[in-house]
């Protein structure tokens, strides 16, 4: 069987992101499983170059990971023709900047969301990509859930219905970090809590909505969404107070085509009593489904028990007994299924989707829902034109 080396620009690979779910569960186990494996037998085999800012942090990756190849010269990076391929999971503020240098070297590009803090600068960057003619994609991770598969396969069976709702839960209590008060350190880096640094959870989580409601319930169509500062200090990772100058919540609301109606909250400041950190119940005529991460479970219309209110007596019905779980198992790591899509698309195989424009989408939402807050209205999602 023969190999083929693909080399990857990895940029900003020592933070969350791009440590854990791109180079470790994503390139480094693509690596493990002897690569991807392409239509005429050869194993496409990638060979990560990682780049950023700290040379220390990155020999350290490296050496912990028996990666040979890193640096801190960008520029040099690009240039290169050993690596056809840029990756970009550093600040979200950075990002149009450096993509736009990695696309002016022709290479493919692929990268965390949002691809861009403003719609505009999204679209330069679909732009670009066209006229270089280099390959393109954006993370989509949540496409690739066994929760979101298995509710994307009941959909497929017409298992709904008619869908008339979908009602979306995310989120978990954030700790605020203050060292005085005993706290523990916030689980997420202090700059999704400042605007200026493009944080703020409506940027971060609507441009997930959009892809989910565009790909397995029908296409945005108008948002109205209301967003708020509940935790207005927080203490950075140096234990340092600040004021948290970007929203940490968002209730939003979306009307989709072909008439179903979603609802999401996202929240940094909720306690969890709920199957997972993120929820989806999805309503339809025929039948409901609970999803979570990985679990789904569903009620048909058989199944569904008939309530009647009553306060006078404890509820007679064990709500929570009436589903049955979906099967399903043998779901890889939603990042490197969509890595290895990439991939393929790259060696020439395969369609790829998910790319910059579908990226563009979801900040055009984000930028929508911020101004629906602001202008306190609703507001329709014009289709994108690049
Ligand atoms: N797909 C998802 O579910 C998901 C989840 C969380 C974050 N993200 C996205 O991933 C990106 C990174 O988020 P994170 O949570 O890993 O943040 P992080 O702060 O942990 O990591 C950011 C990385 O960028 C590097 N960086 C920052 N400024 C830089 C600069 N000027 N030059 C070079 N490198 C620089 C940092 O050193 C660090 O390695 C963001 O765009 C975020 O929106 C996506």
């Amino acid at each position: 069987m023969s190999e083929k080396r693909i080399g990857i620009v990895m940029h900003g690979v020592t933070g969350r992101m791009g440590t854990n779910q791109h180079l470790v569960r994503s390139i480094l186990a693509i690596r493990a499983q002897g690569g991807v494996a392409l239509a005429d037998g050869t194993r496409l085999l990638p060979d990560p170059l990682l780049v950023g800012r700290d040379a220390g942090k990155l020999q350290a990756l490296a050496r912990e990971h028996g990666i040979e190849r890193w640096s801190t010269d960008l520029d040099r990076a690009l240039e290169s023709r050993d690596d056809a391929v840029f990756f970009d999971a550093a600040s979200t503020q950075l990002r149009p900047k450096v993509l736009a240098r990695a696309i002016a070297a022709k290479k493919h590009v692929y990268c965390e969301k949002p691809v861009a803090t403003t719609l505009a600068e999204a679209l330069a960057l679909v732009r670009a990509a066209r006229k270089a003619r280099i390959k393109h994609g954006v993370v989509q991770d949540k496409l690739w859930l066994p929760g979101l598969v298995k509710l994307a396969k009941l959909r497929a069976e017409g298992f709904f219905g008619r869908i008339l709702s979908v009602r979306g839960e995310f989120g978990y209590w954030v700790f605020e970090g203050d060292p005085a008060r005993g706290q523990p350190p916030a689980q997420r880096p202090s700059w999704n809590y400042r605007k200026e640094d493009g944080g703020g959870i409506i940027l971060d989580m609507l441009c997930h909505w959009r892809y989910v409601l565009d790909n397995l319930f029908g296409e945005v169509k108008a948002v109205s969404c209301l967003g708020a500062t509940h935790i207005p200090w927080r203490w950075d990772e140096k234990g340092k107070k600040y004021r948290a100058t970007a929203d940490d919540a968002a209730y939003a609301t979306f009307e989709l085509a072909g008439g179903a109606i979603a609802q999401f909250n996202s929240s940094w400041c909720v306690r969890v009593r709920r199957d997972d950190l993120l929820t989806l119940q999805v309503d339809g005529t025929q039948g409901s489904a609970v999803a979570g991460l990985r679990d789904c479970r569903v009620q048909s219309y058989a199944e569904t028990p008939r309530p009647v209110w009553n306060p006078d007596v404890p509820q007679p019905i064990d709500f929570y007994a009436g589903w049955r779980e979906v099967p399903g198992e043998g779901y890889d790591n939603a990042f490197k299924a969509q890595w290895e899509l990439f991939l393929r698309h790259v060696a020439g195989e395969a369609p790829f989707k998910w790319n910059l424009l579908e990226g563009a989408k979801g900040v055009q939402l984000a930028e929508l829902a911020l101004k629906s807050w602001k202008l306190r209205k609703w507001l329709p999602v014009p289709r994108l034109k690049a």
